[in-house]
């Protein structure tokens, strides 16, 4: 049925009729599709009338001529799902995203030719934003309210005004989005400030903003720059995401309660940003970096009102009863969460990496040092060869190492590099050949440093004497299961890696999620059947990685990782998350 869906003098209006967005933030890429409609349902059952998402280009788009629409990127489907539960659809689509994402969602093939521009109107960057866009729109524009489907509102870029002032790049967007159907209206959202706001919208836009406290001073400060029609909190932070090494992220669900009964209160339209983070699975994560680089981890739990497994927090049912006092919640159970099965599986197969090297990838040669990006190899790991000049020993020096080196001389490994502490400098041993294993551990989402390369930077010397034939193998990890078949048990409690490792287990009944327990390893990442569960690392917060259920079966699960440092000899999963110690 074919609805309106308009912005008024006050209000938003569907159908003719004020209408008040409750939505909550759910990234489809962050969430198995087969937990789509789950999640779903529990935006719903918490009083939510509308689900929003954004849409990660680069997870779409992992090459330049590939456009990926299936499985757990059918958007379509997603936004069907939302339909079908009875609530409207606001989509993101970027092209830039933020959202701890992997590059904030913009491709890294983008930036291969270095005069690209970065979100803002340069001729390669506009074409290459075009063409996605011309790609998504046949998902989106039979999705539309007025087309019959659930999408009222589409946001352009992300908070811009923490970034540029380029309103010709603003107004290539809007133009765009015309150009390829969009009819609904336009958002854009920002700080609440009046520098962002003023240099991150259009007078023709809708705009909103970002913050997770104090609604009624950061709506009025909206209020001057956005004089009629509906307020909105179009991220209304109810939590917040992790970094390596540090705490975990909580609020308080009374004072984010209070804070949005606020809210709601002064008449504002609100999006929950997150009702359920999900998991930044494989190497998806993205970082941030204002001085010092800070990648993100693997879960995006977010401290939402549904944890990384999709169930209820305390804050849910805190804002359930907030949004009971604004508009009708429906009254149907939520099967409470049963502690998921704790196992402990011994290590069947271990095989050093360096052995499986034949079996992972290819080695590339030539005389410069090359980034990921030169090679094509958007995210993960590299090893990195050369000959040592007359076999002394010396200082190595990088121009940068992006991010994380692990250095070995003639296979005995000599230290790490490290781009979180600014290290670019090791002494090294006599010997033959250097070799580094070189990890992205994910690119810059927010800030200056958005579209950088990955990997080794120039210049490469030792004792000053520049190093040149370099032999480069991107690491094709997912052949990594097959490269450990066959391979033998562990000798001895810990081995040192870096190792393949690998074991075979069977749960009671399937599909259960599970929470493999990373205490006591060092750094790496996992699969479960292929299914990529992203990085673990002793530093913390977190010590357990979510396996979706819909990845389990009962027999036969084969679990897979790469550990850099210490593998042990046996797995563990544990009842439940473990997102790390909070602040307090
Ligand atoms: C901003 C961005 C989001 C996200 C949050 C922090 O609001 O718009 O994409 O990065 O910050 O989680």
């Amino acid at each position: 049925m074919a609805r309106t869906f308009e912005i008024g003098e006050q209000d938003f209006l569907l159908d003719g009729k004020p209408f008040r967005i409750l939505s909550g933030a759910l990234h489809y890429f962050r969430v198995h599709p087969d937990q789509w409609e789950d999640r779903i349902r529990k935006a719903r059952l918490l009083g939510l009338n509308t689900v929003e998402t954004y849409v990660a280009w680069n997870a779409h788009a992992p090459d330049p001529d590939v456009f990926d629409l299936s499985g757990g990127l059918d958007l379509g489907r997603f936004l069907d799902l939302v339909h079908a539960a009875g609530l409207l659809a606001i989509v993101r689509p970027g092209p830039f995203i933020c959202a701890e994402w992997d590059g904030g969602g913009l491709p890294a093939w983008l930036f291969r030719d270095p005069a690209t521009g970065v979100r803002g109107h340069e001729e390669r960057y506009l074409a290459a934003v075009d063409a996605y866009l011309e790609r998504l729109a046949p998902v989106l524009v039979p999705r539309q309210v007025e087309a019959g489907g659930p999408i009222a509102l589409v946001q352009v870029e992300n908070e811009y005004g923490a970034y540029g002032a380029d309103q010709d790049y603003l107004r290539h967007l809007v133009e765009l989005y015309q150009r390829v159907g969009l009819t609904v209206p336009y958002t854009t959202v920002d700080q609440p400030t009046d520098e962002m706001l003023a240099a991150g919208s259009l007078p023709e836009l809708h705009k909103t903003a970002s913050f997770g406290s104090r609604p009624a001073e950061r709506l009025a400060t909206l209020r001057r720059h956005q004089p009629t029609g509906p307020l909105m909190c179009a991220e209304f932070w109810n939590g917040w995401f992790d970094a390596w090494g540090e705490h975990h992220h909580t609020t308080d669900a009374q004072q984010s309660a209070a804070d949005l009964d606020e809210l709601l209160s002064l008449g504002a339209s609100v999006n929950l940003y997150m009702l359920h983070g999900g998991t930044n699975f494989g190497f998806t994560n993205g970082a941030n970096d204002k001085g010092v680089y800070r990648p993100t981890v693997t879960s995006y739990d977010y401290d939402a009102p549904l944890d990384e497994a999709g169930h209820p927090t305390a804050k849910f049912w805190a804002f359930r009863e907030v949004l009971a006092r604004h508009t009708v919640v429906p009254d149907e159970e939520i099967a409470p969460a049963a502690p998921a099965p704790a196992l402990r599986v011994p290590v069947q197969r271990v095989r050093a990496l360096s052995d499986a090297l034949g079996e992972l990838g290819t080695w590339r040669r030539g005389t410069r040092l090359p980034s990921f990006d030169d090679l094509g190899h958007w995210s993960g790991f590299a090893v990195y060869r050369t000959r040592l000049p007359h076999g002394a020993g010396g200082v190595l020096e990088l121009g940068e190492v992006r991010d994380r080196a692990l250095v070995s001389v003639d296979g005995r490994p000599v230290g790490v590099l490290a781009r979180d502490s600014h290290e670019r400098r090791l002494s090294l041993p006599p010997g033959e050949v250097l070799e580094l294993l070189v990890e992205d551990q994910g690119r810059v989402n927010y800030g200056a440093r958005i579209g950088e390369a990955k990997g080794l930077v120039g210049p490469a010397r030792v004792d000053g004497a520049p190093l040149r034939d370099w032999e480069v193998m991107p690491l094709e990890l997912d052949r990594a299961a097959e490269a450990l078949s066959g391979a033998p048990g562990p000798r001895s409690a810990l081995s040192a890696g870096p190792v393949l490792v690998g074991t075979t287990f069977d749960v009671a009944s399937a599909p259960a999620d599970l929470f493999l327990d990373t205490s006591g390893w060092g750094k790496g990442v996992a699969w479960v059947n292929g299914w990529p569960l992203g990085r673990y690392w002793s530093r913390g917060p977190q010590t357990t990685l979510y396996v979706p259920g819909p990845v389990v079966r009962e027999r036969g699960n084969e679990l897979v990782l790469l550990e850099l440092h210490a593998a042990r000899d046996s797995v563990s999963f544990v009842e439940g998350l473990r997102l790390g110690h909070t602040e307090a």
